[in-house]
């Protein structure tokens, strides 16, 4: 899609669609409104005010030919407060708007700046609303396919002064998206498509692409390094076990971190989890393919911040593998040895995630890694605990996990702390070896982190559960359904952030 910005008056502004914003409470009498009133002959005074558009979130008033303005149709939406106003609102709005315009077959679509948000930030955000909205998960369809396309954004601000700042905007949003769109495309894919080669075979490409560095394990080599957790796993496949690693250096920095911070986003890959010899119901299994969510997520993250360049040392590792029962499976009752040497007694092979995490953050900290996020579609019990709307953050530094938390929130992802009592370590103890995969249904997103916990004791820590908002099953205004790419977003804010104060 074509984005450019326009310095004019939106009545000028060729489109087959302007979008404008009405507040609640406003009236068409000064302004940019009131000039929008008087060429449509009156149409906002007998509009705003009617219960068509109180200017409430989610009203939307569409119109044809709409008086003496360049664009061919008008679609008023309503902004709800305009003290409330955020950059998340825009992003909804600007999606949801996109959605309905592609909808109608509205090829070129103009957005009107009315806020006093920082041009910048709500020109990113705009971007991203409108290329994360218009993301269809229908790649497979041969028929009944969304063909309508919207090749052209214009956003129109009345002062060139900005320009700077607004393509500034523009480019960060533009990539952002990319970044969140191209996990959502991954965590679609059949898993019989994207299997562990096939995924490090795509960040092979986006290495080459981006220019960051990558090595990727082979079981061989996992072999040698001693991870018996995640070639446990990998056993029941015939699909081949990667342990793929991205790596990010700054300009003039020495490669992955030597003496300063490394940080280390370890992401979960299983490309389809069946359960494996523990097999799950039929009921819901094709949604397994999104157990790689998690590295999706890296992988995307990593590709951003190739792009955005924060002054900070990155690696992403993403131990990929399928879990499948067979004749040569790994099986309830066996006991795996860790890269790290520790000894885990498999309960339920079902909870696999944290094994080959464990094994995953072994390697991180063996490459120097000196603070870790990990992201994993880990448990169903988060889903019972907070559904599809908080992402569950624990840890093992406050300090780290409150300014996570902070720049989720800034982004606009929601991130909910749980407890990580030591009472909640004892579930896991087992009789034969030093740890168990499994304590059963009572706090397990909880019992899971402090599994991952074990693996990361003497670094900063902090591990994401995204198994419930990895996937959403209901369509929004401004989203299709199906996988989300959470997590991108408050990852590479967070990077930033971290670089910036560094
Ligand atoms: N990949 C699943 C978790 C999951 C469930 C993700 C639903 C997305 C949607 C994970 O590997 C798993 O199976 N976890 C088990 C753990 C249990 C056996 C301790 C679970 O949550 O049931
Ligand atoms: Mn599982
Ligand atoms: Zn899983």
């Amino acid at each position: 899609m074509e984005v450019r910005a326009e310095f004019k008056k939106f009545y000028d502004v060729e489109a087959d669609a302007l979008v404008v914003t009405i507040y609640e409470g406003e009236k068409a009498e000064e302004g940019a409104l009131r000039e929008l009133d008087e060429r449509s002959g009156g149409l906002l005074q007998e509009l705003i005010g009617s219960d068509e558009m109180r200017g409430k979130q989610g009203d939307t008033v569409y119109v044809h030919k709409p008086g003496n303005i360049r664009a061919s149709r008008l679609l008023l939406v309503g902004g709800g407060k305009r003290e409330d106003f955020s950059v998340d609102r825009v992003r909804k709005m600007t999606g949801s708007a996109a959605r309905f315009l592609r909808s109608k077959g509205v090829r070129s679509m103009a957005l009107l700046r009315r806020s006093q948000l920082e041009v910048s930030a709500s020109a990113q955000a705009a971007v991203e609303g409108v290329l994360t909205g218009l993301f269809e998960p229908d790649f497979y369809k041969t028929e009944d396919k969304e063909e309508r396309r919207i090749s052209e954004l214009i956003l129109v601000a009345a002062n060139p002064g900005s320009e700077n700042e607004l393509s500034q905007g523009v480019e960060r949003g533009r990539i952002i998206a990319d970044a969140i769109n191209l996990s959502r495309e991954l965590s679609n894919e059949p898993s019989s498509t994207l299997t562990p080669t096939e995924f490090a075979e795509r960040a092979r490409e986006t290495a080459t692409r981006f220019g960051l560095d990558i090595d990727v394990l082979d079981e061989a080599r996992m072999k040698d390094l001693g991870m018996g957790a995640l070639l446990g796993v990998a056993r029941g496949s015939d699909e081949p076990a990667k342990l793929i690693v991205l790596g990010y250096t700054p300009d003039g920095a020495e490669p992955m971190g030597n003496a300063g911070e490394l940080l280390a986003i370890v992401g979960k890959g299983i490309t389809f989890d069946s359960g494996g010899i523990s097999l799950k119901p039929a009921d819901g299994m094709e949604k397994m393919k999104y157990d790689m969510s998690g590295a999706a997520t890296t992988l995307a993250a990593m590709r951003a911040i190739a792009q955005l360049k924060p002054a900070v040392n990155v690696i992403g590792v993403m131990p990929t593998s399928e879990n499948m029962p067979s004749g040569r499976a790994y099986k309830p009752g066996d006991v795996l040895r860790a890269m790290s040497g520790k000894t885990i007694e498999v309960i339920n092979t079902d909870a696999e995630g944290r094994l080959i995490l464990a094994d995953a953050i072994a390697y991180a900290r063996k490459l120097g890694a000196t603070r870790m996020i990990d992201l994993a579609t880990l448990t169903g019990a988060v889903s019972v605990a907070l559904g599809t709307i908080n992402v569950a953050i624990m840890g093992n530094d406050q300090a780290f996990i409150d300014e996570l938390r902070a720049a989720a929130r800034e982004v606009g992802e929601r991130f909910w702390q749980l407890p990580m009592d030591d009472e909640y370590r004892d579930l896991i103890k087992s009789d034969i070896a030093d740890i168990k995969n499994s304590a059963g249904r009572y706090a397990g997103t909880i019992t899971a982190a402090w599994f991952l916990r074990e693996f990361a004791e003497g670094i900063k820590w902090a591990h994401l559960d995204i198994a419930g908002t990895a996937w959403e099953n209901e369509r929004k205004s401004y989203m299709a359904k199906g996988p989300t790419g959470v997590g991108v977003r408050t990852l590479i804010n967070y990077v930033c952030n971290h670089a910036g104060r560094a």
